[in-house]
């Protein structure tokens, strides 16, 4: 498999992980008897709003897709199908996190309109990137030569870059900090009191 394939599915797979684990925290939000503890929640909404905005999207539009539209102009209509979500996605991510503030102000008012922003916002995503695994990479896989395939390579490797890499180690430590504190069972952290 070609490197930055691989990077781009793992990362797919971590903002998975993040999103079933908000999903199941926002369930237990919305069912608990006691006052869930909110930090964890605003950990996992800004991971999963600042991984792909920071380190995730940029690299799929200014190299793979770039690339790939300049080779095979009959993949536009999907790039830039791709392009608008990626921009829909910034958009329900402040509706997650208006949603995220209004439920702690008034927990356990508001838990419900969370859990359902939640939802909606884990389906788009996951639609997304199986559109991108399904549709696009094997595109890709057909239509780029080995020379697009060793810059776009080079871009997906971000941890050689300075910059992107010190940003990979925060999303890793933030990452940790999620599992640590999510509580038991979605992570290491203790029971919810009453969830
Ligand atoms: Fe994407
Ligand atoms: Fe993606």
């Amino acid at each position: 498999m070609k490197e930055a394939v691989s990077i781009l599915k793992s990362e797919h797979r971590s903002i998975s992980a993040v999103l079933h684990a908000l999903k199941e925290l926002a369930r237990m939000a919305h069912d608990a008897t006691a006052r869930p503890r909110f930090q964890v929640l605003r950990s996992m909404v800004r991971y999963i709003d600042q991984y792909p905005e920071k380190l995730h999207h940029p690299k799929e539009d200014q190299y793979l897709f770039a690339r790939l539209v300049a080779r095979a102009p009959e993949t536009r209509l999907l790039v830039e199908e791709l392009q608008a979500e990626h921009e829909e996605g910034a958009r329900l991510i402040r509706e997650l996190e208006r949603a995220l503030l209004f439920m702690e102000e008034g927990w356990p008012v508001g838990a419900r309109e969370f859990r359902n922003a939640v939802e909606a916002y884990a389906e788009f995503h996951w639609k997304h990137m199986r559109k991108e695994e399904q549709q696009l990479l094997p595109l890709a896989e057909r239509h780029l030569t080995p020379e697009d395939w060793k810059a776009i390579d080079a871009a997906f490797a971000a941890n050689r870059d300075p910059i992107a890499g010190m940003q990979e180690r925060d999303f890793e430590k933030l990452f940790s900090r999620i599992v640590a504190l999510a509580p038991d069972p979605v992570g290491l952290g203790e029971r919810w009191q009453g969830a």
